[in-house]
């Protein structure tokens, strides 16, 4: 039988585990934690959920960045809402990670154009797409992407990078021996963090 690992019975150690793997996922294209699922509420209350590329995760901020089409759904809804949740499980850790947070949309700002400045030039194409994601076609192929060149000038109107500054943590270890499952929520004075029976 494998040893407990050492975040087991240790619930700074998990807190710390969590934001490891967040922070890895940005520059891992295989962890699990690169592309977490990404759930938003529609204006019909409805939840809706999709993959995203994790961007950056700043332990300290608690905060999470992806990016996206301002013309997209997923936009509206945060820009409506004001919240967002993402959500990994990593089969091989045999961890989930739940985030809860409130959401900000990034467009025309300093932020916004930092970002978009350092990212790679095939990353902006995507964001030059006509038309806008989510338009219904006639055939699968009835759209146009720019190229590389052009993308710097007709993808950055349409794109947006989304901050989630995390509210609620959770994270559950699975394990035959008995699971564990913590919880952090944010206050004036820090993450205020608990046990949770799994
Ligand atoms: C692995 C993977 C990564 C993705 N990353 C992103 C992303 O970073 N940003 C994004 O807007 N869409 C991304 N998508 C596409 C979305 O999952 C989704 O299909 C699309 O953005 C439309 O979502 P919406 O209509 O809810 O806005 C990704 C899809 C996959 C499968």
């Amino acid at each position: 039988m494998s040893d407990f690992p050492p975040f087991y019975d240790d619930l700074a150690a998990c807190h710390a585990e969590l934001w490891r793997l967040l922070e890895e996922g940005v520059s891992d294209r295989h962890s699990a934690f690169h592309t977490p699922a990404l759930a938003t509420v529609d204006p019909h209350g409805r939840p809706q959920v999709r993959a995203v590329v994790l961007r950056e995760a700043d332990r300290g901020a608690g905060t999470l960045r992806f990016h996206c089409d301002r013309r997209s759904e997923k936009a509206s809804e945060i820009a409506v809402a004001g919240t967002a949740a993402l959500h990994v499980y990593d089969s091989a850790a045999r961890i989930q990670v739940r985030v809860d947070g409130t959401a900000k949309l990034h467009t025309d700002d300093w932020f916004a154009e930092t970002v978009w400045t350092q990212s790679q030039p095939m990353s902006r194409v995507c964001y030059g797409i006509a038309p806008g994601p989510g338009t219904a076609l006639a055939n699968g192929g009835d759209y146009t992407l720019p190229d590389a060149d052009d993308a710097i000038l007709t993808g950055r109107e349409h794109f947006c990078a989304v901050v989630i500054r995390a509210e609620r943590l959770e994270f559950l270890y699975l394990d035959t021996r008995g699971h564990r499952r913590a919880l952090w929520l944010r206050s004036n004075a820090g993450w205020v963090e608990t046990w949770l029976a799994p």
